[in-house]
C-alpha cells in the first residue's frame, strides 16, 4: 500500500484495529432530520469520543472547527431526496480535488443493488475508486437499503458488501443482522455497522454492536442511534467501551446508566 493510502487508513482505523465512525451526513438527502437540525450542536459534544466523522462538505465547512476536527470520511454521493421519486438514483456530488482540498482520509459513497439503480450506482462506486487510489484516498461503499429496511438480511447484506469490496472499496459500512458472519465470511475487506432508525432501547444497540464486533466487524459507523439518544455523549461512551475496551453489553449499559445519571444531576 503506497504510504498515503496507508496513512489514511491509519487515521481512520485506530492501533487495537478498531474503529468509531459517527456519521452526521444524514441531511443530504433527509434535510433538518430529529436531533441534526443544527449539527454543530450535535457534533460538538461528540467529537471527543469518535474516531472519524461521516459528513458532507457542507456541513464540514459551516460546522466544524478545521483546527478541532477529527479525520473526515466525505459523504460525496447524493442527488436525492426523501420526498424525490427514489432514493436510489444517486451521482456523485463531489470531486476528489474538493476531497482533497478538505483534507479528508476517506471518501463514502452509497451504493443500491437490488435497484433499478444499482448499474448506476456500482459504477459510481467504480470510477470514485479509480480517482482515490489514483491519490490514495480509501472508499468507504455504504451498502444503502433507502426506504426498503426490510431489506437488511444476511443474504442481501453479503450480496451487497462482497460486490463493494469486488470493486474497490477499503471498507465497506452495511448494517449488522442475524447471521452476520455470513457477511463478514464474503467480505475480504473491513467491515463496519450501522444502526438505522433509532431502535427501542439501549441494549438492544450495545448487544448487536458487541454481536457484530465478536463476528468479525472492525467497529461501527452509527448515527441515529447515538445522537438521537437523550443522552448522546453516554451513548457514545457506552459503545466506543464495546469497541475499544472490549466491554460486554452489560458493561456497557452499567456505563450508559452512570454517565446518564451524572448528566441528569448536573
Ligand atoms: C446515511 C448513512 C449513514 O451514514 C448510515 O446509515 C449510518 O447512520 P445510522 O446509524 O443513523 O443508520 O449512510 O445516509
Amino acid at each position: 500500500m503506497d504510504w498515503g493510502m496507508e496513512n489514511r487508513m491509519a487515521q481512520l482505523i485506530q492501533a487495537d484495529g478498531h474503529c468509531l465512525f459517527l456519521p452526521v451526513d444524514h441531511g443530504y438527502f433527509q434535510g433538518p432530520t430529529r436531533k441534526l437540525e443544527e449539527p454543530r450542536k450535535t457534533i460538538e459534544p461528540l467529537l471527543p469520543y469518535a474516531d472519524a466523522l461521516f459528513i458532507t462538505r457542507g456541513v464540514l465547512r459551516s460546522s466544524v472547527d478545521p483546527d478541532k476536527s477529527k479525520p473526515i470520511i466525505l459523504r460525496v454521493s447524493g442527488g436525492t431526496s426523501m420526498v424525490g421519486k427514489d432514493l436510489a438514483n444517486e451521482g456523485i456530488t463531489t470531486s476528489i480535488e474538493e476531497a482533497i482540498r478538505l483534507n479528508v482520509a476517506a471518501v463514502g459513497i452509497s451504493i443500491f443493488v437490488g435497484t433499478e439503480y444499482e448499474h448506476e450506482s456500482l459504477l459510481n462506486l467504480a470510477r470514485l475508486v479509480d480517482e482515490g487510489e489514483k491519490y490514495g484516498v480509501p472508499v468507504m461503499a455504504v451498502t444503502a437499503v433507502g426506504k426498503e429496511l426490510e431489506k437488511r438480511d444476511a443474504r442481501f447484506l453479503a450480496l451487497a458488501s462482497r460486490i463493494a469490496a469486488e470493486l474497490g472499496a477499503r471498507v465497506v459500512k452495511t448494517y449488522w443482522c442475524e447471521d452476520f458472519e455470513r457477511v463478514i465470511r464474503g467480505c475480504p475487506v473491513p467491515v463496519v455497522m450501522a444502526g438505522g432508525p433509532q431502535v427501542d432501547t439501549e441494549l438492544e444497540v450495545f448487544e448487536f454492536v458487541h454481536d457484530g464486533m465478536q463476528k468479525g466487524a472492525i467497529g461501527v459507523n452509527l448515527g441515529r442511534n447515538i445522537w438521537q439518544n437523550d443522552y448522546p455523549v453516554a451513548m457514545i461512551k457506552a459503545i466506543r467501551a464495546i469497541i475499544h475496551e472490549n466491554a460486554s453489553p452489560k458493561e456497557a449499559q452499567e456505563l450508559y446508566d452512570s454517565v446518564k445519571s451524572r448528566e441528569a444531576t448536573s
